[in-house]
């Protein structure tokens, strides 16, 4: 696989639609404080919202991002839930602003969008987070098979730290390890940071 472009995330995303919700969700719930009072997520490629689809269930507003739009067809779910998914179909990197959140949340998404895009995304991401605001996002490490592609953004980790520089760390793993992508092996290093704003 060369580049982003050619991977067909619309098989991937109906693949993985049945998969839980990572454990990040519920970190990042708790760290927001959000069982008590839920707020507004924002999730950055929400592919098909296995994750988005948790926050709405435990009473969050999701605006869920992607350019595919597998998980349109999963919104009848809203009229379940206490919580509602509102599905932007679109370019993330032509979001210019991103409505207010308590949680940004994005996972295997960040350093898809390449390393001229992700610095002002993050910047728009930081600026939807008021004080106190929680985030919770993974982003790949310079160890991953990926960083071979210059369409991806893959960090040494004082990088991260420096993109989470007004912000107290609460909890980072880091996933460091050969595995598979589609039918390719790959080493994936994926660096998970949750966090919440000082200022
Ligand atoms: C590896 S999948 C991750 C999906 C989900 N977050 C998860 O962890 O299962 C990456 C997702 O990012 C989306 N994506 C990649 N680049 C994007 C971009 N520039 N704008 C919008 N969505 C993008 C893809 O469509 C895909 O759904």
């Amino acid at each position: 696989m060369d580049t982003a472009e050619k991977v067909d995330w619309a098989a991937l995303n109906a693949h993985a639609a049945g998969r839980p919700a990572r454990r990040l969700v519920t970190k990042a719930i708790t760290a927001a404080g959000g069982e008590r009072s839920p707020g507004v997520v924002l999730e950055i490629g929400a592919g098909a919202g296995a994750d988005a689809l948790q926050f709405a269930r435990r009473g969050w507003m999701v605006h869920a991002y992607d350019s595919d739009d597998t998980l349109a067809a999963r919104l009848v779910e809203n009229e379940r839930m206490s919580g509602t998914v509102h599905f932007h179909h679109t370019d993330i990197t032509d979001v210019q602003q991103f409505p207010t959140a308590q949680i940004v949340y994005s996972t295997y998404t960040l350093g898809l969008l390449g390393p001229d895009a992700l610095p002002r995304v993050w910047d728009r991401l930081v600026a939807a987070l008021p004080r106190g605001g929680v985030m919770a996002v993974d982003l790949f490490g310079e160890n991953d098979s990926w960083a071979e592609r210059p369409d991806v953004a893959t960090l040494p980790l004082p990088q991260i730290d420096a993109m989470f520089r007004d912000f107290h760390i609460i909890d980072r793993t880091v996933r460091d390890e050969d595995g598979r992508f589609l039918a390719d092996k790959k080493h994936w290093h994926v660096i998970t940071t949750l966090a919440r704003k000082l200022r």
